[in-house]
């Protein structure tokens, strides 16, 4: 059973899905922010059973099979991202599967070497049940990487050449936006403080390798910002992190 969010939330993931081919993807930990090649956060993934959550069009899926990766495991919410994912996949025999990342649906436990989440995680409407069943998925000693909004992120707005603090850190919930990429395709996004990403990290039994409040990467040392006021711009990155990376072992 899928409760309303989630049900919202797929229908317009299933419409939006198309400007989000191959964007947020490994080598990419998110917008303007440091890349794997920078961070080396995976360290060996030859051989390695890896299990993406959100994968979305499975780009990132894609760079793990290049390096080598033995198993290629995705779970999304969108039909549309599975059926891309299993095209940019192709005859690379992926295990994909349509669900929300809340759900047990019967992914194998004590299994994988890697799980990880580019820019998907905090679509979850249940943060401490994803958490524990990536724990179950996860053999001793696997890794488990992910990224997202920095938490502060969404309140940092750019107004009038500075950058002022907006709404209230403090208040977890949602918040709805009535478009999303300029499509009439609603969505519910959880709001979380990031201690809460960290606490419910702990109380499913990881380990906290390192949590990273992302540079802007070394690909934009030669560009020179101008001033914005958009959601994402280097302007904003420079001076505040767009994306929390953390990596956390199942001990
Ligand atoms: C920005 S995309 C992720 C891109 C992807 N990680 C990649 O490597 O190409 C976010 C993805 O999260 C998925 N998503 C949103 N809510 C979800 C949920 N509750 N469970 C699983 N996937 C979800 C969306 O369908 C979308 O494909």
């Amino acid at each position: 059973m899928m409760n309303e969010i989630l049900q919202q939330n797929k229908k317009s993931w299933d419409l939006v899905a198309p400007h989000f081919n191959g964007k947020d993807s490994l080598p990419s930990y998110g917008p303007f922010a440091q890349t794997e090649q920078e961070l080396r956060l995976f360290e060996e993934v030859s051989g390695k059973k890896v299990l993406d959550i959100g994968c979305g069009s499975g780009h990132s899926l894609r760079y793990m099979a290049e390096h080598g990766a033995r198993e290629l495991w995705g779970v999304d919410l969108s039909q549309t991202q599975i059926k891309t994912a299993e095209e940019t996949l192709m005859n690379r025999e992926p295990h994909l599967f349509c669900a929300p990342m809340e759900q047990d649906i019967g992914l194998p436990k004590q299994y994988f070497d890697i799980v990880y989440s580019i820019y998907a995680i905090g679509w979850t409407t249940d943060l401490s049940a994803t958490f524990e069943l990536i724990y179950s998925y996860l053999k001793n000693g696997g890794n488990f990487i992910f990224s997202w909004d920095h938490p502060l992120y969404p309140h940092m707005v750019s107004r009038n050449g500075q950058i002022i603090l907006d709404g209230c850190y403090q208040k977890e919930g949602t918040i709805t936006y009535p478009k999303f990429k300029g499509e009439d395709a609603p969505v519910v996004i959880p709001k979380r403080k990031m201690s809460t990403y960290i606490n419910e990290l702990i109380k499913a039994g990881f380990t906290i390798d390192c949590v990273i409040e992302s540079d802007v990467s070394a690909d934009f040392d030669l560009i020179e910002e101008e001033y914005s006021e958009r959601y994402y711009s280097l302007f904003k990155a420079r001076k505040f992190p767009t994306t929390m990376i953390i990596k956390a072992i199942k001990r």
